[in-house]
C-alpha cells in the first residue's frame, strides 16, 4: 500500500481554490524532493523500461484542447480557479514526464515520440466536450494510479520507488480532482446514466488494451486481467464517490 500521510484527506469535496491551492503546494513538495533526487544513482528494472517509455510519452502533453475548453467553462461558469487549477494539472504532467524522462536517460535509453494507443487517445481527446474530456483523463488517472502503484511495488532500488510512490500519489489526486468535476458537470447535464455507462465501458476497454501492452509490470501484482478490471472498476465508483484506495 503506498502512503499518503503527508496528504490532504481524499474523502471530501473539495472547491476549484483547494485543488489551486494544493497543485501550489505540490510543486513545492516536488522542488524540495528534486534537491535530492539524483537520477544517475536511479536504476530500472530493464524489464520495464519499454513499459515506461509509454508512460512517459502519455505523461507528456501541451493539454492545449484541455485548457482551451477549461478556459470557456471558466469564463461561462464565472470559475477562473476551475483555469488555473487546470493549468497546474497540466504543469504536473509535465514534471512527471520530466522526471521519467530522466530516469530513462540515466538508463542509457531514449524517451520514445510516437506510439499507437497515445495518439489514439490524444485524437479522442481532440473530438471531446469538457465532459467527455475530463471523462477520458478520469480514465486514464484510473490506469495510471494501478500503474504506478504497481511500478512503486515491483521496483527494486529505492530511488526508483520513491518516484514511483510520488507520481501514484499525484495521480490518486488528479483522479479525485476530475471525479468532483465530472460529478459536477454531470449534475448539470443531461442523460447521466447514459454518459456513465459509457464512461465505464471506456474504463473497461483501456483496462483491457493497457493489460495487454504493460502486463509486464501489471501482472507483477494483479494475478489476473479480472483482478485487474475489479481494481479499476472498482477505482471508477470509490472516485465518483468517495475515498481512493492505492495499491
Ligand atoms: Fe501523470
Ligand atoms: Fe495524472
Amino acid at each position: 500500500m503506498v502512503a499518503i500521510s503527508a496528504f490532504p484527506s481524499l474523502g471530501m469535496h473539495k472547491t476549484a481554490p483547494f485543488w489551486s491551492r494544493y497543485f501550489a503546494q505540490n510543486t513545492e513538495r516536488w522542488e524540495e524532493f528534486s534537491q535530492t533526487f539524483e537520477p544517475q544513482r536511479l536504476t530500472l528494472n530493464p524489464d520495464f523500461i519499454k513499459s515506461l517509455q509509454m508512460f512517459q510519452l502519455g505523461e507528456q502533453s501541451e493539454g492545449r484542447c484541455l485548457m482551451h475548453l477549461a478556459q470557456q467553462y471558466g469564463d461561462t461558469h464565472g470559475d477562473p480557479e476551475y483555469i488555473k487549477a487546470i493549468q497546474q494539472f497540466i504543469k504536473e504532467e509535465q514534471r512527471h514526464a520530466h522526471f521519467l524522462k530522466l530516469a530513462l536517460q540515466n538508463n542509457e535509453s531514449v524517451v520514445i515520440e510516437k506510439d499507437w494507443t497515445d495518439t489514439l487517445f490524444r485524437k479522442i481527446r481532440r473530438l471531446c466536450d469538457l465532459e467527455m474530456m475530463i471523462s477520458v483523463l478520469f480514465t486514464a488517472e484510473i490506469i495510471a494510479v494501478a500503474y504506478y502503484g504497481c511500478l512503486a511495488k515491483a521496483s527494486e532500488h529505492p530511488l526508483a520507488r520513491s518516484l514511483f510512490e510520488r507520481i501514484c500519489q499525484d495521480e490518486a489526486m488528479h483522479l479525485k480532482f476530475h471525479g468532483e468535476h465530472l460529478r459536477k458537470l454531470r449534475s448539470q447535464g443531461r442523460c447521466i446514466t447514459l454518459r456513465s455507462g459509457v464512461n465505464r465501458l471506456f474504463v473497461w476497454l483501456v483496462a483491457g488494451m493497457v493489460w495487454r501492452e504493460h502486463y509486464g509490470v501489471l501482472g507483477q501484482t494483479f494475478e489476473s486481467f479480472g483482478e485487474f478490471l475489479k481494481r479499476c472498476d472498482g477505482q471508477l465508483s470509490q472516485a465518483i464517490s468517495g475515498p481512493i484506495e492505492l495499491i
